[in-house]
């Protein structure tokens, strides 16, 4: 993380109490299957920045929901995530060999095992849960309408010319998704029953969800695979479509200054503190990993 986005003391210690919540709802690894359950804190507890996680607290903060009931959501979206990361490295899909700066769980472990941990994961999820609603809404955006169907288009997408169009409706299924219903959640839990308030956080969501796949298309064809803890470059070796691919760098970053901008312009409006979700989204804009 760099100097300019330092997280607040607030994000900083949403970043430990998830990882404590994650080891709460994860089966130990002295319980039968072993392997599984090990397989699963690898993938869980390897690092990772916590984003959807953050999005939840700092949207739950701004409305005045006390931190307990943000706990189970912010757990279930990193769980679906870290089962997507799972899946997304496995050869028949990205093919890397590197995660969060670890080996890729189908690398440390095995193939089958990781597409169950995968699965496991994704179970785990939707039983941290207990409001029939939030259900609903993690279970749209990591089904085929969200994250998995951008998955699929962005595997069919590879070696294509698509519009620009088309790519940004696959980052918004395949990570933008996510990221917006981890806002929804925060909203929900926070007992926020205002339409405009949810409609005005999920347009914010879209602006960095958007932010935050160019911004990682820009460190695939930029970074280096040390600080990003994942294979650099990879995206040209697979021919996928990527904003880089399509508009070349310069092009890239004005597209994901013009996100960025907007994102901060819809916090601006709103009519409550927004601090931590401003430093989120300057986070998420020029992050180095
Ligand atoms: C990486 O997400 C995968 C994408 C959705 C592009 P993150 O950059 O949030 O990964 P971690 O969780 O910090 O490792
Ligand atoms: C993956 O996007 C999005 C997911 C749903 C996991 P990428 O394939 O670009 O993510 P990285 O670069 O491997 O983290
Ligand atoms: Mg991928
Ligand atoms: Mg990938
Ligand atoms: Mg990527």
């Amino acid at each position: 993380m760099n100097k300019s986005t330092l997280l607040s003391p607030f994000l900083q210690n949403c970043q430990h109490r998830i990882i404590a919540q994650l080891k709460r709802y994860l089966p130990p690894t002295s319980q039968i299957p072993q392997r599984l359950h090990q397989a699963m804190h690898h993938a869980v507890l390897n690092g990772g920045k916590r984003l959807r996680p953050l999005l939840v607290y700092a949207t739950g903060q701004a409305l005045q929901a006390p931190i307990e009931n943000l706990d189970s959501p912010a757990v279930a979206v990193e769980l679906i995530h870290c089962y997507s990361l799972i899946h997304d490295d496995l050869p028949s899909m990205d093919n890397d060999d590197q995660r969060r700066g670890q080996l890729a769980c189908h690398k440390a472990f095995d193939e089958a095992t990781a597409i169950l941990a995968g699965d496991a994961l994704q179970s785990l999820a939707f039983s941290c849960l207990n409001e029939i609603k939030m259900v609903q809404i993690l279970a749209k955006a990591s089904g085929s309408q969200g994250m998995a169907g951008g998955q699929d288009l962005d595997l069919a997408a590879e070696g294509q010319t698509l519009e620009l169009l088309a790519l940004q409706y696959i980052h918004q299924l395949k990570t933008g998704a996510l990221l917006e219903a981890s806002i929804e959640l925060g909203v929900m839990a926070a007992g926020c029953c205002q339409h405009s308030i949810m409609t005005h956080l999920k347009k914010f969501a879209q602006a960095i969800g958007l932010a935050f796949q160019i911004q990682d298309d820009l460190l695939d064809a930029q970074g280096n695979s040390h600080c990003l803890g994942k294979t650099a470059g990879l995206d040209a070796i697979n021919h996928k479509v990527t904003y880089p691919s399509l508009l070349g760098l310069a092009e890239t970053k004005r597209h994901l200054q013009k996100q960025y901008e907007l994102a901060r312009a819809l916090l601006n409006q709103l009519p409550f503190e927004t601090h931590n979700l401003e430093l989120l989204c300057t986070y998420i804009a020029n992050r180095n990993h």
